[in-house]
Order: structure tokens, then sequence, then C-alpha cells
């Protein structure tokens, strides 16, 4: 038997075996559209799944300050954890310093990455206000948004980030790039 039809043979044996084991027993049950919602928590570049709410500098500085600088410095200099401030200029040294600054290409990552895995100690506690508020004020520490900004799901995604044109696509020819895989504009 080739190898090929060995896995497929094991394949149809394992989902025969699950299936009766799930009939036999009463082992495992369909997950349902409310109990996927909360893990679809995506935040693309082009701003799909982004939450309804805002948030200004002036807020995320105060969330910043009590609950993110004890992790990653008062100005974001990084101490227990990673620098998120500055950096520019160096990624084409022999010492690049990357940050949420000087290396991210999209605003919208650091929404999604905020609400899904920060703060560190209780993450995924802060409301989309909250969260709109401190991405604010990490963007204004890196000098990419003003100090009167007001963040929401239409201006962040318009929020130009200095290392946006510092990526590509990979040049093999023989490569199929999907550089973006869902609701890209
Ligand atoms: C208890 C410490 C702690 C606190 C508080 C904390 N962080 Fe973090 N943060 C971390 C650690 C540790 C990592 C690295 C996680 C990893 O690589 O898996 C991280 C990573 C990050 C990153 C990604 C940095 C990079 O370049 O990869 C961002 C952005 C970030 N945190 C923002 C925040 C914000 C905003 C807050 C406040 C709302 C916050 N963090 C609060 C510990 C903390």
């Amino acid at each position: 038997m080739s190898s090929r039809n060995r896995v497929l043979l094991m394949a149809a044996l394992l989902g025969l075996s699950t299936s009766l084991l799930a009939q036999t027993y009463q082992i495992g049950r369909k997950t349902t559209e409310a109990q996927i919602a909360p893990w679809v928590i995506d935040a693309f570049p082009s701003g799909a799944g982004l939450p309804a709410g805002k948030g200004t500098v002036g807020e995320g500085r105060k969330l910043y300050e009590t609950r993110c600088a004890a992790c990653h410095g008062m100005k974001g200099e990084g101490t227990l954890a990673d620098r998120l401030v500055g950096g520019m200029d160096t990624l084409k040294s022999g010492r690049p310093v990357k940050t949420v600054g000087s290396y991210w290409p999209y605003a919208t990552t650091l929404y999604d990455y905020v609400n899904r895995a920060m703060p560190y100690d209780s993450p995924q506690s802060f409301t989309p206000n909250e969260v709109y508020s401190v991405v604010a004020y990490v963007l204004h520490m890196n000098g990419i948004v003003g100090a009167d900004a007001t963040l929401d799901a239409a201006t962040l995604p318009k929020v130009k980030m200095p290392n946006s044109a510092g990526f590509t696509t990979d040049p093999r020819p023989d490569v199929s790039n999907i550089p973006c895989t869902r609701d890209c504009k």
C-alpha cells in the first residue's frame, strides 16, 4: 500500500471511530455560533472586525500609566516587557530596534494585539473605548498621532505607520502571494 493510501485509510478509520464514539457514548457536541463568537475578535488592516466605540490620547494616557507602564515603562521604553516606542531609522542598521512604532505596518494590529492579549495580567478585560484610548496613546508616544487624536473604527485604519511600506511579499515566482485573506480592500 502506498504511504498516501495508508494515510487515507488511517484518516478514514479515525473518522469512523470518532463518529462511532460520539454515537455510542454521546461524547462531544456541535459547537454553536454563540460559543465561537467570543473567539472571532480579529481586527484587519481594512478596519473589518473593529468594534464600535472610540478613544482619546488623554484617556489612553491615564490607562497606560496605571495598567501598562509597570511592564512597558512610563514612556514605552520597556522595562520587564517589550519597548513599545521609538527605534525609527534603526531598521536598516546592524542593531534594529523593532517596536510598535518603528516596525509594525498596521495600526489596526495594535488594536487586535492589545484587545486580545493585554494587559498581560488580565487580558480581554478592556472595553473597546479603553482599547482605542490606549492604542491612541501608544501611537501618540511614537509621534504617529497628535495629542488631540480620537480613534475609532473609521480613523484607526487610516493611520499611516512609519514602516507600512517596509514589508514585501515573497518574490519567488513559484510562490503565490496572498497578502490579505479576508475583508481586504
Ligand atoms: C504584567 C506585565 C504587562 C502589562 C501590565 C502589560 N504588558 Fe504588554 N506585554 C507584556 C509581555 C510579557 C509582552 C510580550 C508577550 C509575548 O511576547 O508573548 C507584552 C507585549 C506587548 C506588546 C507587543 C510588543 C511587541 O513589539 O511585540 C504590546 C503592543 C503591548 N504589550 C501593549 C501593552 C499595553 C497597551 C498594555 C496596557 C493596556 C500592556 N501591554 C500591559 C507584559 C505586560
